[in-house]
């Protein structure tokens, strides 16, 4: 079947997870963040996603925002800048208008161009969605910005996934889901959409039974393998 609609995912796919606390590092008063910035990145991205996982199998769900708070937490800690109020005020502040990658703006673009439905489909809470994507400056090429809070679990429970269905209407083999996250394009592979796994670092394939698609190394070939 044709593709007629691409599916975002939002944190580290669209929107730059590490340039919180890159940038922190390099603001004064932060001096401290200059050599572990990439630890916390890490461990903070790292501590978020499993506790969304922990979430959603014990029924335990609360947004993304909190999650997002608890694995700052935890990553402050680990890195023993635990303490440090206005450093972790600035980070969590800088969460709210991440970078979006370069190539985003383009290529979505050329994506509504050529006549297809665009939307992100997230863990994100709608504030933080709307923040990020306002300060992205990409709410023009976006049909949609679904969030999970809608069903009230986290990916990769196909409930999230079928917001996608409930949304457009078109079966499954018509969307191109893409994500930066490999269990997240895994998922949704599983569930039935066309995945594309934007795998920027070189990482390893995760060790799961469904396989995406496509791996990428980057988003400027999305409208090509939408058929465009
Ligand atoms: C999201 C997380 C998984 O945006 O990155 O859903």
């Amino acid at each position: 079947m044709p593709i007629t609609t691409c599916v975002f995912d939002a944190y580290g796919t669209l929107f730059d997870v590490a340039a919180a606390a890159r940038q922190a590092a390099a603001e004064p008063g932060f001096e401290a963040l200059q050599h572990k910035w990439p630890d916390l990145a890490k461990h903070w991205r790292l501590k978020q996603l499993q506790y969304t996982w922990l979430r959603a199998i014990t029924d335990a769900h609360t947004d993304f925002w909190d999650v997002t708070q608890d694995g700052l937490d935890w990553a402050l800690e680990a890195t023993g800048l635990q303490g440090d109020a206005t450093l972790r005020q600035r980070l969590l502040d800088l969460y709210w208008e991440l970078q979006a990658y370069a190539e985003v703006p383009e290529m979505l673009a050329a994506l509504k161009a050529g006549g297809l439905q665009t939307a992100i489909l997230s863990n994100g809470s709608p504030p933080m969605l709307d923040g990020a994507v306002q300060s992205a400056g990409i709410g023009a090429v976006l049909d949609d910005v679904l969030s999970v809070e809608t069903v009230g679990v986290f990916k990769p429970h196909p409930y999230v996934y079928d917001l996608v269905q409930q949304r457009f209407g078109c079966p499954r083999d018509e969307v191109l889901f893409v994500s930066s996250n490999g269990w997240d394009a895994a998922g949704a592979s599983g569930y039935g959409f066309v995945s594309a796994w934007v795998n920027r670092a070189g990482e390893p394939m995760d060790r799961l039974p469904w396989k995406p698609a496509h791996v990428l190394s980057d988003l400027t070939t999305i409208p090509q393998m939408a058929g465009l």
